[in-house]
């Protein structure tokens, strides 16, 4: 009994210890392309170095303007998240541009919470950036609803190729 409560209490307070929280929970996005799956967005390396091998990527078409996600859910309870860092695609910030991104207690897209922040404009996002939250919640989500004119003059619709997401804070328990 003693033992089991220890053991149950270890493990409470590594996870409370935890500020590196990408390791619990799980990644989503709204297509594919074939490889560029969301959970490379979840592995590293941490960069901003591109192939569909190692960065997330949805899929791509020239006439739609469907919206497009991604989204990490946590496996246990909900988190307090203090800072996300995102590692965009190097070179294609056009494609960033106007996204969003948000702390979200549902998985309702376009997200549902009080708690985002939006690329301002004018002007190009960075393409890593830090932004903090100090927010309770149960989903991470990235939401673009803005299509890029290529360089080539070519309108693509909205995409998402998140390289990396770094997301720090620590666990509640909500009893
Ligand atoms: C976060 O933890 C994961 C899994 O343990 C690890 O692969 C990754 O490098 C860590 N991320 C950062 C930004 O330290
Ligand atoms: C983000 O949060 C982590 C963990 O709380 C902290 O170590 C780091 O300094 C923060 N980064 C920024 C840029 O605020
Ligand atoms: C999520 O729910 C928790 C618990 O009710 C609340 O404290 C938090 O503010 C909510 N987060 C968002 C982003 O709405
Ligand atoms: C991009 O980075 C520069 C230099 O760090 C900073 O001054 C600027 O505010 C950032 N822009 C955005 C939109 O985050």
């Amino acid at each position: 009994m003693l033992l089991v409560l220890l053991i149950h209490t270890t493990a409470l307070l590594t996870a409370v210890a935890q500020h590196n929280l990408t390791r619990f929970g799980t990644a989503t996005q709204s297509s594919n392309i074939g490889g560029g799956y969301a959970v490379y967005a979840i592995r590293p390396p941490i960069s901003n170095d591109f192939s569909l091998k190692i960065c997330s990527h949805t899929y791509v078409d020239h006439s739609s303007n469907k919206p497009a996600w991604w989204m990490f859910k946590f496996s246990f309870g909900y988190a307090y998240i203090t800072n996300i860092t995102i590692y965009y695609r190097e070179g294609f910030a056009r494609r960033m541009d106007g996204f969003k991104l948000c702390v979200a207690n549902t998985s309702i897209t376009p997200p549902v919470s009080d708690s985002c922040y939006e690329d301002p404009d004018p002007g190009l996002p960075n393409t890593t950036q830090t932004i903090s939250f100090n927010q309770l919640g149960q989903y991470v989500i990235y939401f673009d609803s803005k299509g890029s004119k290529e360089t080539s003059g070519r309108y693509d619709r909205p995409t998402v190729e998140l390289c990396y997401v770094a997301i720090d804070g620590r666990f509640i328990t909500i009893m």
